[in-house]
């Protein structure tokens, strides 16, 4: 069931936009913004409330990657998967954090700090290679500033 500050919300977001439907990415980053994730429980309820079938919500989830149909930990460091960051070195990048994290691409930290995620492009191509950890993108990375990144997440 959606709490009361997911519906609330959740409504605001719907006198913006000429109809329900519309919302749906906003209505489903709302519940993640509070649950860390997006619990098939939450697409019914917000289903019910946007008037959008659950196979449509869950397509939708699917396609934008930054929606997670799956728990995730407290931090989720997104790894530029992309063509630019590929040029510059971004699998050096991406195997450092996972053996610093001790946890595969796709997967989360033992104690539930951090989930590594490949995505698309960040658009920070001209400082590739990138990623961005919960809402802040870290760029010209290696070795180093990994370290420096981490150190900013408990
Ligand atoms: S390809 Fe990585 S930021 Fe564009």
């Amino acid at each position: 069931m959606l709490t009361t500050e997911e519906r609330q919300e959740i409504e605001e977001k719907i006198a913006e936009y000429p109809n329900r439907q519309a919302v749906s990415i906003d209505a489903m980053l709302a519940v993640q913004r509070h649950r860390g994730w997006v619990s098939d429980e939450s697409l019914r309820d917000l289903s019910e409330v946007l008037g959008v079938s659950v196979a449509d919500l869950d397509g939708v989830a699917t396609f934008y990657n930054l929606i997670h149909r799956k728990p995730v930990g407290k931090h989720v460091a997104l790894i530029c998967d992309s063509v630019s960051c590929w040029l510059m070195g971004s699998d050096k990048v991406r195997d450092h954090l996972c053996a610093r994290l001790s946890t595969p691409l796709g997967g989360t930290t033992a104690d539930g700090r951090f989930t590594l995620l490949p995505i698309v492009c960040l658009g920070a191509c001209d400082h590739a290679p990138t990623m961005m950890i919960d809402d802040e993108l870290y760029e010209d990375l290696d070795e180093e500033r990994i370290e420096e990144a981490l150190t900013q997440y408990d």
